[in-house]
């Protein structure tokens, strides 16, 4: 709910468990007064305090009080070069040269339902489950509107933020920096959690106390990394999974990010958020606009785990546009870590034979099928069917998939070209690169100039009649290196500060248009593994492919550090054969399948090389997991223990919203002889309710949640166990 005080420039945004409120002040500085749980019918400028501070200027209007400091009250979108030397949100360069922002409140609307963002992606809502804010702000001498976004989603305690910047003037203005999201706290007794890791170890995470100055991550690689995510917490410094206040922070975008934290001198906290500055300014002739990207607040005063669902059902329901919408996602099989690049029809097919009496329904072929591609040097950028490996290309080999009762999926990496290829022969200048300077490959490949319309018209031609030539319904996007050399030929020298955002722009434009083109087709996102695995790709692709680290213990691992933003139905999880290709770890196919339960479910092995005893399994897992589906992948999802205290097992637990449904899944991690006894608390069951274990015990709820399930004494490394519970 969204309550407007217009005679006192107050603006209040409600959602079921939160307030966030903001009031435009004597001189029309909008302020950020109060973010937390909710208060209601309350001015809460209170909160904003004076005082006379030292070395803080104080602009015009205040006239002889030296209270008034812009360094010192909590801003909405912080300015800069005007009396605010912390973080700032958005800086100009004008006409003259001079960099700075002032920014004035001039009124705001509010609308019915949720505003689109043109071109960016964004969480959907209409007039029954959204509300959006929109507040004006000028900075009068640059000419320049700042148009604040806000969406509000009270069910969830959502709060989603965007800006756009407009030049009003008569000269052209250049953007520096223009974040999404500015949001300032009155103390600094928090702490911050980021999501770091690097390929094959994604997104674990670190949490550190706040100290003064600035802090936070980013990425410069035109993705949004494998090295940190575009998803951070700021929470109590008690919070935990289950208590305490947190707000987390997911930015919808998928290329170089910054997400920075600010400690003052005098103890409040800024966290800003938006698209990383480093190589970024953007030209506005007069009358042009710049949009954001969204950024995502979710603030939950009961702990990171309730954070972590209200985030998870609202990316659910609100960003994630399934094709498949309410319908259960086919168990797939993927040939990569089975095959590499060795593959023909014959072997696929031979896939299928295997895979679909264990219960798999969709075939994907990875990397090699197209152009001249039998290893990772040469190929991407020519996307037509090698006939060699494939005779008679998708319209014979994908018949012959189906007649076994499967469907078919298939590998792209569009972004991408090899100096090997015949695209690269007549086009070598799509590729990025920086004149006079040698190339810079990344596993022996080039990125292409997605800046371009040209560019991505032509490889989207290309695969618009690949995947026409027959029934395709599952697409695998991939991306593998990150960018460099960024210079584009298309754009004059003063503007080479738009490329790397419009490099994204072109992605998000292409992947809009595929979708719109093959609106059955899933499409799993993929960067190296989770490369750019972020709430922007989510908008468009269902689910992103978690890690290229498919060992089950490491995933235990990924998968939790992911959760706290994603939710299961998003994360790309296979079993894969062993030893793990990453690690060399062996783990049992039991134990393999319960770790990817916490994901997407599905395979990436030959099937034809499981023993007979292995085929049970997989049959049974693939049973167990179509029986589940709507609980495991649309349940609340809680963590019960952190994989990163090297306990003695990790386990977490899906619960259906009626609360009569539950899985525990957990994985031992460390073993040692004369164990002492486990015992587990579950959580989020009804306390009133009795609930029967895998068909046999019953306990009540209060017991299963206070006193704890008696776990058996496990023998032997990585085992694993899985509890349905059932109330009776
Ligand atoms: C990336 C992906 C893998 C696989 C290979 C193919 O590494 O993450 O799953 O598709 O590319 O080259």
């Amino acid at each position: 709910m969204i309550v407007l005080d217009k005679e006192n420039n107050i603006l209040t945004l409600h959602t079921k468990n939160t307030t966030y409120q903001m009031k435009a002040d004597q001189y029309r500085v909008l302020t950020h007064t109060y973010y937390g749980p909710r208060v209601d019918g309350c001015d809460l400028s209170y909160l904003v305090r004076y005082a006379d501070r030292a070395c803080a200027p104080n602009p015009d209007e205040a006239g002889e009080d030296r209270t008034y400091s812009l360094n010192t009250i909590p801003q909405e979108y912080s300015t800069c070069g005007v009396g605010d030397y912390r973080l700032p949100s958005i800086e100009l360069e004008l006409p003259s040269g001079s960099r700075s922002a002032d920014l004035r409140f001039t009124g705001c609307e509010v609308r019915r339902g949720k505003y689109a963002l043109e071109g960016l992606p964004a969480f959907r809502g209409t007039g029954e489950d959204a509300q959006t804010l929109v507040i004006r702000l000028e900075d009068a001498a640059a000419q320049v509107e700042v148009e604040l976004y806000y969406g509000v989603f009270e069910e969830y305690d959502l709060i989603t933020r965007a800006a756009r910047v407009i030049n009003r003037g008569t000269e052209p203005v250049r953007l520096c920096q223009c974040a999404s999201l500015c949001l300032d706290f009155p103390g600094a007794d928090l702490d911050l959690v980021t999501f770091d890791g690097c390929h094959l170890m994604e997104r674990a995470p670190h949490r550190a106390p706040l100290r003064p100055g600035v802090q936070g991550v980013g990425s410069t690689r035109g993705t949004s990394s494998h090295q940190h995510n575009p998803f951070v917490i700021l929470c109590g410094r008690s919070a935990d999974e289950d208590h305490g206040l947190c707000y987390g922070a997911s930015l919808l975008y998928s290329g170089s990010f910054q997400a920075l934290a600010e400690v003052s001198q005098y103890d409040s906290t800024r966290l800003v958020m938006g698209v990383n500055p480093w190589h970024f300014c953007w030209t506005l002739a007069p009358g042009q606009a710049f949009t954001a990207p969204e950024a995502a607040l979710v603030c939950s005063p009961r702990g990171l785990g309730e954070m972590s669902r209200q985030f998870h059902r609202a990316i659910r329901a609100h960003l994630i546009q399934d094709p498949l919408e309410g319908r259960r996602r086919p168990v797939l099989i993927n040939n990569w870590e089975a095959t590499y690049f060795d593959f023909d029809a014959g072997k696929l097919v031979d896939f299928a034979k295997a895979a679909a009496p264990l219960g798999v329904e969709l075939l994907v072929m990875d990397d090699g099928w197209f152009g001249k591609r039998d290893n990772d040097c040469g190929g991407l950028g020519d996307w037509y069917v090698n006939t060699g490996k494939l005779p008679g290309g998708l319209e014979a080999l994908v018949p012959k998939i189906q007649e076994l009762g499967m469907s078919f999926g298939i590998w792209i990496e569009p972004e991408m070209v090899n100096e090997d290829s015949a695209l690269y022969r007549e086009h070598s200048d799509w590729a990025f690169h920086i004149p006079g300077r040698p190339p810079v490959r990344g596993r022996s490949q080039l990125v292409l100039d997605f800046s371009r319309e040209e560019v991505r018209r032509h490889i989207y031609g290309q695969i618009k009649s690949v995947l026409s030539s027959a029934d395709v319904s599952y697409v695998k996007w991939d991306m593998n290196r990150s960018l460099s050399n960024v210079w584009s030929a298309a754009l004059p020298p003063e503007r080479q500060g738009e490329v790397y955002h419009r490099y994204v722009l072109g992605v998000y434009e292409m992947l809009d248009q595929l979708r719109r083109d093959f609106p059955h087709i899933l499409i799993e996102g993929c960067a190296g593994g989770g490369g750019r695995f972020d709430a922007g790709m989510l908008y468009y692709t269902p689910q992103i492919w978690c890690s290229d680290n498919t060992d089950a213990i490491d995933r235990l691992r990924i998968q939790y550090g992911t959760s706290f933003c994603y939710p299961v139905s998003s994360m790309g999880a296979h079993v894969s054969a062993v030893p793990n290709e990453a690690n060399g770890r062996c783990t049992s196919i039991q134990t393999r399948g319960v770790a990817a339960m916490a994901g997407t479910f599905g395979y990436e092995m030959d099937p034809g090389k499981t023993t007979p005893e292995e085929k049970e399994v997989i049959r049974a897992q693939t049973a167990f997991f179509k029986e589940h589906y709507d609980l495991i992948q649309r349940g609340d999802y809680y963590r019960l223990t952190d994989p990163f205290q090297n306990g003695p097992y990790t386990a977490w637990e899906q619960v259906s919203p009626d609360r009569r449904e539950a899985l525990v899944s957990l994985v031992t991690t460390a073993l040692h002889a004369a164990p002492s006894f486990q015992t587990l608390k579950l959580k989020g069951l009804d306390p009133g309710l009795t609930y029967q274990i895998n068909g046999g015990d019953t306990f009540p709820g209060s017991a299963l949640m206070e006193a704890g399930y008696p776990l058996p004494l496990f023998h032997g490394d990585y085992q694993s166990m899985q509890l349905y519970c059932r109330a009776i």
